[in-house]
């Protein structure tokens, strides 16, 4: 592989969380994290189903002992609304916190990430939906996932559903990277197995997109094809075997590189064109992401051999042609399942047109695709895998 394949990059930048913190156990370190940072008012956002899995009670006893806690939530909402988010940096503001714990998949850390922003500057969410539209840092935070799919306590993307347009908004800025990224594999081991089938092929699809995105850098592809080391094996383990802790463990560590691979490059195509229907809908992000990876691969074939092939060996699938890679990502989506998860939901056909406008007016996502994709194939796409 040549470092940056086919492409010219003259200038880069690279973003990444100021302090990981790798390996199971680690998230029993939280207090001398949080000291670590000179923070004394510690809140922590979750929601319910982290919380009925029984992975809050230790920590908030510990940050209890200390002195450190000073409020929590655990109500944060699948997909999170832009409403959410502010009523989350009221909070925030009340028990005048100075570092926040965000304990969760994206919902949870995505959430997190805006309202420590807002907790430190005014107005809402919404005026933050853009593009380097974030002035500063929030507060701290300390972000720790629970399922191994987003990445997102490595990105500075958090993604919230504005229910005005049916659309999901992107804020976007470095100011959100995390302070500290606790990946502790051990809050996985219990998740259900389907939401562990759904995240863990997103995990795939931000790799890959990372790899050929038109802006992406060195780091990012390197990252990439380290990710694609560890999900190739232990997707389909874990979801055979949930019990396999080893693979739940490559699952955390696949799904963070591919967070930090695709932070210093960009997701695309899939990603433009699962946001609309994620908005609209309440289907699961990597229901949506998993189920639409190979159609939109197919798309991008022409551009995208050498990457196939570099993503192909390491996810350990062998040198693959890209029809064959392309059909081999439909076969793993189909084996675990994502397809049926997907055709649970009635889609109304009436909402293809728009959800297809909105797809390529998404030029954050549709910019760096490697092929660009008109209205017409992105409602072909809809159309064809959602059966309407
Ligand atoms: N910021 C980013 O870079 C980025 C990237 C991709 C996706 N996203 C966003 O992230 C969100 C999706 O996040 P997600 O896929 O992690 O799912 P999620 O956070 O919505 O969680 C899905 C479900 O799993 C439950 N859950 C989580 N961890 C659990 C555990 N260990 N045990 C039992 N149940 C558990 C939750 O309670 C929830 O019901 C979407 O809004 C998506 O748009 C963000
Ligand atoms: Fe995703």
């Amino acid at each position: 592989m040549h470092p940056l394949g086919k492409k010219t990059i003259t200038s880069y930048q690279n973003h990444l969380p100021r302090r990981v913190c790798f390996g199971r156990g680690q998230l029993d370190h939280i207090v001398d994290r949080c000291k670590e940072l000179d923070r004394s008012r510690v809140f922590v956002v979750s929601d319910t189903g982290v919380e009925a899995a029984g992975l809050l009670d230790v920590t908030l006893e510990r940050l209890a002992e200390s002195g450190l806690l000073c409020g929590s939530f655990a109500q944060i909402a699948p997909e999170p609304p832009i409403e959410q988010v502010d009523q989350l940096a009221s909070l925030l503001k009340e028990s005048q916190s100075d570092l926040v714990i965000a304990i969760g998949g994206g919902s949870v850390m995505d959430a997190t990430k805006v309202a420590g922003v807002l907790a430190k500057h005014s107005g809402s969410a919404r005026d933050y939906v853009g593009i380097g539209k974030v002035p500063s840092r929030g507060i701290a935070s300390i972000l720790v996932p629970t399922t191994s799919g987003t990445g997102s306590e490595a990105t500075f993307v958090a993604i919230l559903t504005d229910k005005s347009t049916g659309n999901k908004a992107g804020v976007v800025s470095p100011h959100l990277l995390a302070d500290v990224a606790i990946v502790d594999p051990s809050l996985t081991d219990r998740l259900p197995v389907q939401i562990t089938a759904a995240t863990g092929m997103d995990a795939m699809v931000h790799a890959l997109e990372a790899l050929i995105a038109k802006c992406s850098t060195p780091l990012a592809r390197g990252l990439a094809l380290q990710s694609a080391g560890n999900i190739g094996w232990a997707l389909e383990a874990v979801v055979q075997d949930p019990s396999n802790l080893r693979a739940r463990d490559a699952m955390s560590l696949g799904s963070h590189l591919a967070g930090m691979s695709f932070a210093n490059s960009s997701c695309c195509g899939v990603h433009a064109l699962a946001l609309p229907l994620g908005g609209r809908y309440p289907i699961p992000h990597g229901v949506i992401t998993g189920t639409f990876f190979s159609e939109v691969m197919r798309l991008n074939a022409s551009a995208c051999a050498e990457e196939f092939g570099d993503f192909s060996v390491a996810l350990g699938w062998g040198n693959l042609s890209t029809a064959e890679f392309c059909n081999r990502i439909e076969t793993l989506a189909q084996s675990i399942g994502l397809f049926d998860q997907l055709h649970r939901f009635t889609i109304d056909a009436d909402s293809i047109q728009d959800m297809a406008k909105d797809a390529c007016a998404n030029r954050r996502l549709m910019d760096p695709n490697p092929v660009a994709i008109s209205e017409q194939s992105a409602q072909a796409i809809y159309r064809k895998l959602l059966k309407v």
